[in-house]
């Protein structure tokens, strides 16, 4: 029988990542997609799938019970992935991402556990992030941030997913919900709100415009595409353990110069474009993911983030892609990078 995945923050970059992903491999899934459309919300991410009768896109904010209720009577099990996403924007203003982050996520998983009179929706996933380990010295490359690391975040962003992050453990521990929570590195891929570094630089350099590095440029980040996260998300889902994290990375650390530069070559431009900005306050200097749990106990291992050819192609699809991406840039996202970095972004 096909089941029903309750998916919040569908329409986002990830979000709609894995509604394409799961529909396409899956056949025995159907999905909600429960998104209250931020400005990274964006329902062209998911164009095509109207009318797709496994989909269904209901417009709800992830603060409102009486709109979670019904969906969850009818779900076998939530993806729960809505939140405020951008390290920068939790910087500038932290309030939405406690809001939303934690007091949406403890909203979810009330409505989860009291599904089905009190039996419960199901396998609730919550979908995390590496950042809630906090940073890794650069002068150690051979420690990796493990599910029994130290949880240290150092943004606001960072600390706001880690409150839902143990809040949803917490619920498992407490109420015998059957939780399970995936951490996972940086991803990349089509759909990403060119806020975020690849998509952001990409776009600059296809309007003619500098990438603004921030710092010395020395941070690392671990790069996984972003099918490969929806993949380990369904396997964490379907085989993963109550009460366990499982970390996800895609054994692939560049430090950004690394990344800048291999960007500017693709695209067939020189250093001249990259303008060193004021470093990101508070600023991680390395993420790396020891995956190896779930690749052990769960078979899963990328597949799809080879490098640079993973990188060619999300950046081919950027060039392809315009009208998407500029009809995204030209709204209120000039603005609030204008008032950060002035005239290059
Ligand atoms: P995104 O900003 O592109 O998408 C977030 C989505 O959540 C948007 O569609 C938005 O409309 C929706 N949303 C926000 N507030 C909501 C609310 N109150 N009610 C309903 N929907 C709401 O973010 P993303 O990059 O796709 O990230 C998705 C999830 O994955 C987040 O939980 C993020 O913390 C996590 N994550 C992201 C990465 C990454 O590299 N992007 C890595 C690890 C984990
Ligand atoms: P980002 O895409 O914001 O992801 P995160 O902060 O969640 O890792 O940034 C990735 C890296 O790129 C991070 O080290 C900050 C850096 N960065 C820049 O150098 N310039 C930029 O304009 C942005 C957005 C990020």
């Amino acid at each position: 029988m096909a089941k029903t995945l309750l998916v919040t923050g569908g329409a986002g970059f990830i979000g709609a990542n894995f509604v394409r992903f799961a529909l396409a491999n899956r056949p025995d899934l159907r999905i909600i997609n429960f998104d209250v459309l931020t400005y990274s919300g964006n329902l062209e991410n998911l164009a095509g799938l109207e009318s797709d009768d496994r989909y269904r896109f209901v417009k709800g904010d992830i603060l409102d019970p009486e709109a979670l209720d019904p969906l969850m009577e009818e779900a076998d099990g939530v993806i729960h992935m809505a939140a405020e996403s951008h390290v920068d924007r939790s910087i500038m203003d932290s309030g939405p991402f406690i809001t939303t982050n934690v007091q949406g996520t403890q909203v979810v998983l009330d409505a989860a556990r009291r599904a089905k009179g009190g039996k419960g929706v199901g396998r609730f996933l919550y979908v995390s992030t590496d950042e809630v380990y906090g940073s890794l010295p650069l002068e150690n490359p051979e420690v990796r941030f493990t599910e029994t690391s130290q949880i240290k975040p150092s943004s606001p962003y960072a600390a706001s997913k880690t409150a839902g992050d143990l809040l949803s453990l917490a619920y498992f521990h407490t109420f015998g919900m059957d939780v399970v929570v995936t951490r996972c590195s940086n991803n990349f891929g089509p759909y990403q709100f060119p806020e975020k570094v690849i998509p952001l630089f990409v776009t600059n350099l296809l309007q003619g415009k500098k990438v603004p590095l921030y710092g010395d440029g020395k941070n690392v980040r671990d790069w996984l595409h972003v099918d490969d996260h929806c993949e380990a998300i369904l396997a964490a889902f379907d085989r993963g353990q109550a009460g366990r994290v499982y970390n996800i990375g895609g054994d692939n650390e560049r430090s950004n110069l690394d990344l800048t530069h291999s960007i500017l070559s693709i695209m067939g431009h020189g250093e001249e474009m990259i303008e060193f900005v004021q470093d990101r306050p508070g600023h991680d200097r390395r993420y790396a993911i020891d995956a190896s749990r779930i690749e052990q106990e769960l078979g899963w291992k990328p597949t799809r983030s080879a490098w640079p050819e993973a990188l060619v192609e999300t950046i081919a699809w950027y060039r392809d892609n315009q009208d998407w991406w500029k009809r995204v840039k030209s709204g209120e996202y000039l603005a609030y990078y204008e008032k950060q970095y002035g005239a290059s972004a």
